[in-house]
């Protein structure tokens, strides 16, 4: 049988999918992950097999695409699969840079909430692809690597979940967007770092508030409100890693510094906080406080879009109590997205986020409560 073998780089992709256009996301998983090697070989009828050899965008290959190289080749397969890419401030810059929408939870699940795309590539965590499953059974959602979890979703594993509601009835169940589609079924409303304490105020003071799963957003919230509410115990292993003894030392370098802080780190940082908010409202406060110096205690990622933002302030990351090359506060999970990954997900229109239809159903009410409120 006659075979064409085709080195795997950018031409074979514009191949496959110019000259083949017609294949389905089967097939096209076997050239899979960006980690995958092998020599794609054309057979008669169009059949693709691999042979050892060639990669992608790894070292073994006879042709490893440069980063400009995955960008166009991103930009390209944007088009050709009707794809937008949606990023959290979290995200690695040259992510950041290639998506078409860069935002905090709430924003980034209304620009889901609004697409228009056949399908969406979200450069975040897994709960935030689901979010956007959740508000779009008809798309095709893409995660770059499944394996970008949260700590704060891993904290209420959906049985333990149920069992609390179960030993705590009627209340209302506000969950923080932060949790798996599971959580989000069986929650009343959702809520985010936005719109916690709107959220919660929407509730008639009569009624019990069980809040989830983050327990230092859901303090900041009893205190915003005055609401008593029964919190779960869950904690983000980022923010509740920020130090205070670092960060004291730089507010002593820099008096004149104000620090802002995401409502996800623990009372003892944010009592020192000049402002307390969720991604979006950090990078809106450096911009219009008068303020020179800030002291951002969040993941790292959000000093891209600031730094872009207010080029002439002088922006200091919160360190870690962990030792790390950043000295800042870095998410292991939202790093797991490369543009390596993003272009194998276009690439093969993998990994996909599937969720049951009833759960998907029930985790809409809950969401769609919460987008009303805004
Ligand atoms: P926001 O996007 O609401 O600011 O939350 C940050 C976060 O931790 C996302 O995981
Ligand atoms: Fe989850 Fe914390 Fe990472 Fe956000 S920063 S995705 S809450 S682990």
């Amino acid at each position: 049988m006659p075979s064409t073998a085709i080195p795997l780089s950018q031409k074979l992709y514009s191949y496959i999918n110019e000259v083949i256009p017609d294949r389905g996301r089967g097939e096209f998983g076997q050239l899979s992950s960006a980690s995958d090697h092998g020599t794609l070989t054309l057979m008669n009828g169009g059949t693709l097999s691999m042979q050892a050899g060639v990669n992608a965008s790894g070292p073994a290959g006879k042709h490893t695409m440069t980063e400009h190289e995955l960008v166009e080749d991103i930009h390209r397969l944007k088009k050709e699969k009707n794809a937008i890419i949606l990023a959290h401030y979290y995200q690695q810059p040259e992510i950041q840079e290639l998506a078409d929408f860069v935002g905090d939870s709430l924003g980034l699940a209304q620009a889901a909430d609004r697409t228009g795309a056949r399908t969406i590539l979200f450069a975040g965590v897994h709960f935030m692809a689901e979010t956007a499953k959740i508000l779009n059974s008809g798309r095709t959602v893409l995660l770059p690597d499944l394996n970008a979890g949260c700590s704060l979703a891993d904290s209420a594993p959906p049985e333990k979940f149920r069992a609390f509601l179960d030993a705590h009835p009627d209340q209302v169940v506000v969950s923080y967007i932060n949790c798996s589609a599971e959580v989000k079924a069986m929650s009343d409303i959702i809520c985010t770092s936005s719109n916690a304490v709107r959220v919660v105020q929407s509730i008639p003071a009569d009624r019990k508030v069980i809040f989830a799963p983050d327990k230092h957003l859901g303090a900041y919230v009893q205190r915003m409100t005055g609401r008593e509410m029964l919190l779960w115990d869950g904690v983000c292993e980022v923010h509740v890693d920020i130090s205070l003894d670092k960060m004291k030392f730089l507010l002593g370098k820099h008096p004149d510094a104000k620090l802002v802080a995401h409502p996800e780190c623990p009372p003892h940082i944010l009592a020192e906080a000049d402002h307390v908010g969720s991604t979006t409202s950090l990078l809106d406060f450096v911009q219009r406080d008068p303020g020179h110096t800030f002291i951002v205690a969040t993941e790292g990622g959000i000093l891209h879009k600031m730094r872009q933002a207010v080029p002439g302030k002088i922006l200091i990351a919160a360190p870690a109590n962990m030792e790390n090359s950043c000295a800042c506060s870095e998410c292991p999970y939202m790093k797991m997205n490369t543009l390596a990954k993003v272009h194998s997900a276009l690439l093969t229109g993998s990994p996909e986020i599937f969720l049951e239809e009833n759960v998907r159903a029930k985790a809409e009410i809950a969401l769609r409560r919460m987008m009303q409120l805004g």
